[in-house]
C-alpha cells in the first residue's frame, strides 16, 4: 500500500514537472484517476490478438488499467511525444511497444514497427485535442479512421464535459459518452466508431 502511494506521488510530481515545462502539450496537471482509466479500458477489442494503440500515455495511468482489464502487454502499442515519459513507460511495460514520437505520424510509426502493423482493434487516446486546431484534430481523426479495424473503437477523453463529441471526430458515429466526475478535473469519455 505504502509503495503504491509513493509511486502515485512520484508520478504526480513528474507529471506536474512536465506540465510546467510544456503545459499545452502535456495537457493536464496530474495523471488520470483510476476511475477515468477504468472507464477508458472498458472498450478493448473482443479479439485478444488485435493490437490496441494508445496515444499520449503519459506516466501510464490508462496503460496500466488497459492491462488490468485483460489486454496482453505485447498487443499494446503506445505513442508518447515526451521522451522522458516514453523512457519511464519502457521500464514499466517492457513487453509493450512504446514509441517516442508524434501521434500525428501514427501511420508511418506503425509501419516502421519490426512486424509492421496496419490495423488496430482500438485507439485509446488521452491527447489534449482541445489544445490543437480543429483542422489538426480532424487530420488525426482521419488517420485513426484509416487504421481502425471495421468494428474498432476510438476512445477519447476530454475536459470539455458538456460536449459529447470530441474534436476531430466529425466523420465517426458516437457509440457512447459519459462523464467521470472522480478525476481532476472531471472528464468526459466518448467512444466513436466508423
Ligand atoms: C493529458 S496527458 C494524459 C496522460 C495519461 N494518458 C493520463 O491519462 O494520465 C496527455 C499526454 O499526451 C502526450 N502528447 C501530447 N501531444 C502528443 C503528440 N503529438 N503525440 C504523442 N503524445 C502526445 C503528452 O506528452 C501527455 O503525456
Amino acid at each position: 500500500m505504502a509503495k503504491k502511494i509513493i509511486a502515485t506521488l512520484a508520478d504526480s510530481t513528474l507529471f506536474l514537472r512536465e506540465w510546467i515545462a510544456n503545459p499545452l502539450r502535456t495537457g493536464s496537471v496530474a495523471p488520470s484517476s483510476p476511475q477515468l482509466a477504468a472507464a477508458m479500458s472498458k472498450w478493448l477489442p473482443k479479439d485478444p490478438e488485435s493490437y490496441v494503440l494508445e496515444l499520449g500515455p503519459g506516466t501510464g495511468a490508462v496503460t496500466l488499467a488497459l492491462l488490468e482489464h485483460g489486454l496482453r502487454e505485447d498487443r499494446l502499442i503506445a505513442i508518447e511525444h515526451n521522451e522522458n515519459l516514453a523512457k519511464l513507460l519502457r521500464k514499466r511495460f517492457p513487453r509493450a511497444h512504446i514509441i517516442a514520437g508524434d501521434a500525428w505520424k501514427l501511420d508511418t510509426l506503425l509501419a516502421e514497427l519490426p512486424h509492421s502493423v496496419t490495423t488496430v482493434g482500438a485507439v485509446i487516446s488521452s491527447l489534449p485535442l482541445l489544445n490543437f486546431k480543429l483542422e489538426e484534430a480532424e487530420a488525426l481523426g482521419q488517420k485513426i479512421r484509416n487504421v481502425l479495424e471495421p468494428h474498432g473503437n476510438w476512445v477519447q477523453y476530454s475536459y470539455r464535459i458538456h460536449h459529447r463529441r470530441s474534436r476531430g471526430s466529425s466523420t465517426f458515429k458516437l457509440r457512447a459518452s459519459k462523464i467521470v466526475w472522480l478525476n481532476l478535473p472531471p472528464a468526459r469519455v466518448s467512444v466513436f466508431h466508423k
